[in-house]
């Protein structure tokens, strides 16, 4: 307990999923508080207020807009004095299937404006708000197995995730000599709202089958204790990694 004590933390897309579940881990271990920052209000406010009011708050922040990422890394420092942890998680798939010739560029667009124009936003403005503030702070973005390998279908989100790799990759070349480690975690599937929307229960079970691991389910709580190693003092010497949660699935 307590790796993140005292820690002011930012968590996108945390009002659901891989990033509530951080939020709540991140709070069990003394973050002095944790801001979840999303587009879904109501799911937030609720996430916000059952992790603890006096530890966690929710902010309405659109990744694809840069002023309100701005905002909200501002108004946090502000508030808290620092920015120690950004995890950079918010993330979308495109409800077609997005094979290369049937490609739906609007939602191509839309998925690149969130999951990798957003978390390029994301990264800048922690990392200025680190430098500015002399912390040595921590970055983690969330990548996936699909930023490993090619895939079927879903090709403009493998495309994003392998971005995202890119840019933890350059900015913990650009910010290692401020002390700030940058890192992501690359989970298998795992069953949140993101995925129980596009694939279905079948799916769900046929993809689990194909992990190295067998009779174990990856859970978001796997995730988040991986991002939390990645947050924590713990992971010291780590940086420019990508952290795969996958049961040995890219092997
Ligand atoms: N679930 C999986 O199997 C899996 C596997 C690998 C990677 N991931 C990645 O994990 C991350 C979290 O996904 P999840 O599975 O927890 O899904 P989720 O849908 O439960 O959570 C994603 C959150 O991001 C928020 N979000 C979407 N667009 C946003 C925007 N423009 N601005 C701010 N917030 C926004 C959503 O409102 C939602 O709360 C994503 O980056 C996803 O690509 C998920």
């Amino acid at each position: 307990m307590n790796k993140v004590k005292g820690k002011v933390a930012i968590i996108t897309g945390g009002a659901s999923g891989i990033g509530e579940t951080t939020a709540r881990l991140f709070s069990k271990h003394g973050a002095l508080v944790v801001v979840i920052a999303d587009i879904q209000d109501e799911l937030g406010e609720q996430a916000a207020k059952s992790i603890g009011s006096n530890i966690c708050t929710y902010i309405h922040c659109d990744v694809t807009d840069e002023a309100q990422v701005k905002s909200m890394v501002d108004s946090t420092v502000e508030i808290y004095g620092q920015l120690d942890i950004m995890f950079s998680n918010a993330g979308i798939l495109s409800k077609s299937d997005q094979t290369i010739v049937d490609f739906d560029m609007e939602q191509f667009d839309q998925l690149f404006d969130v999951n990798v124009r957003g978390m390029a936003v994301c990264v800048k403005h922690a990392a200025r708000a680190m430098v500015n503030g002399q912390v040595k702070g921590n970055i983690i973005s969330t990548a996936s197995v699909a930023g490993r390998m090619g895939a079927e279908q879903q090709t403009d989100y493998s495309m994003s995730k392998h971005a995202v790799v890119a840019l933890m990759k350059c900015a913990s070349k650009q910010f290692g000599k401020y002390g700030i480690r940058v890192n992501c975690v690359s989970p298998f599937v795992v069953a949140t709202p993101l995925i129980n929307k596009a694939f279905g229960e079948e799916v769900m079970n046929m993809f689990q089958s194909m992990s190295s691991l067998k009779d174990v389910v990856l859970k978001a709580e796997d995730v988040a204790e991986a991002v939390l190693f990645l947050a924590c003092d713990e992971s010291g010497f780590v940086s420019g990694h990508d952290l795969v949660v996958d049961g040995g699935f890219t092997n």
